[in-house]
């Protein structure tokens, strides 16, 4: 079998973790069978530089044209007073539009005996395993109208949040899908109780069910979520919601790990896939070997459970990566008793952990 990988790295810390992660793809490959052919391509902060837009239209065409994309991370101060459409988050914005990526894939679970590196007690957090199901193509990052304008003398700011049925019933069929193959149960979060697009949202979703009747449905409002996430993470199994919710959940869901340097993710649409880590850039460690690749060589597991359908290529990275946080851990998830490593040994750590099997 024979794939190819187009590698953006982006920004700040985003070429030493894809780094890392690029050397554990090649080594899963090579322990599968797998042929790769990878590119790079510039995205964010860094095709500003090279292109002047965060999304030069060249490397869109090559995400395009192949199998999988793992992106690093974008953003930095440099590009910071740059307006809204030319900076770089638009870069990644408009990779998942271009790609059609409307479903978002983001696990927050326990490796090994990680439950120490939260900030929540180990007890609240031990053995925690869920699923968080992103809308990423809608809803408020997308919706028009939008942009600021001039009023009786003051500027004004809008933004809308929008969802018709088609996008709702998409995201919710993954919603019901992902719960399908985890414990059966799917929450739905939305503020039904105030918005209009989330009254719409809770009544598509519902409709749904019969269709999914070994999954449990429950509703939720995205306050009480927050909530929920941080009081009893495992009672959560699959959560389901849209853009601007998933993106300030799945950062809280993050917490029980210890560390959103843990967080892996998957972008699906009809095609191709995006693996990225939830982090971002991380300006202030870029260039210094302190940041935590696992969620972005997490990534690449999820790339080949996805992308290339080899869940046990996926399973095999997990294993490795529990092997490795036995000993070893960045500063972010440090503990008594651990050995501290750098970004590249903890790269290099995975591989051999891989290799021994
Ligand atoms: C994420 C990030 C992005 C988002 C930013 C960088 C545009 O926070 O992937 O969660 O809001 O989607
Ligand atoms: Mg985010």
């Amino acid at each position: 079998m024979k794939k190819s990988v187009l590698i953006t790295p982006g920004d700040g810390i985003g070429p030493e973790v894809t780094r890392e992660a690029v050397k554990v793809l090649n080594a899963c490959a090579r322990l599968a069978g797998l042929t790769l052919s990878l590119e790079e391509a510039p995205i964010g902060g860094a095709a500003i530089e090279a292109a002047g837009n965060p999304l030069p239209p060249e490397v869109l065409n090559k995400a395009l044209a192949a199998d999988a994309v793992l992106l690093g991370a974008v953003g930095g101060p440099r590009w910071d007073k740059l307006p809204m459409v030319q900076r770089p988050e638009k870069g990644l914005l408009a990779i998942r539009e271009g790609l059609g990526l409307f479903a978002n894939l983001r696990p927050a679970k326990i490796y090994g005996d990680m439950a120490g590196a939260s900030t929540l007690k180990p007890e609240v957090v031990d053995g925690a395993d869920l699923m968080v199901v992103r809308e990423l193509t809608g809803g408020i990052y997308f919706g028009q109208p939008r942009g600021i304008t001039e009023k009786d003398g003051r500027r004004e700011g809008f933004n809308t949040m929008r969802y018709n049925e088609t996008e709702i019933e998409r995201i919710a069929r993954v919603g019901f899908q992902t719960a399908m193959r985890r414990h059966k149960r799917l929450v739905s979060v939305d503020k039904a109780n105030v918005l209009e697009v989330s009254a719409l949202w809770r009544e598509v979703v519902t409709a749904m069910a019969p269709e999914f009747p070994e999954v449990t449905l429950e509703h939720m409002y995205v306050d009480n979520a927050a909530m929920q996430i941080i009081r009893a993470p495992k009672r959560i199994d699959t959560l389901v919601t849209g853009n601007l919710f998933g993106d300030i959940l799945s950062d809280a869901a993050a917490m029980i790990t210890g560390s959103i340097g843990m967080l892996p993710s998957a972008s699906l649409g009809e095609g191709r896939g995006l693996y990225e880590p939830v982090h971002g850039s991380a300006p202030d460690i870029a260039g210094l070997d302190l940041a935590n690749p696992l969620a972005t060589i997490l990534s690449v597991g999820m790339m080949f459970r996805y992308s290339f359908d080899l869940p046990a290529e996926d399973d095999r990275i997990n294993r490795a990566v529990s092997a490795v946080l036995a000993k070893h851990r960045t500063e972010d998830i440090m503990a008594s008793g651990k050995t501290p490593v750098g970004c590249a040994r903890m790269g290099d750590l995975v591989v051999e952990a891989l290799e021994r099997g």
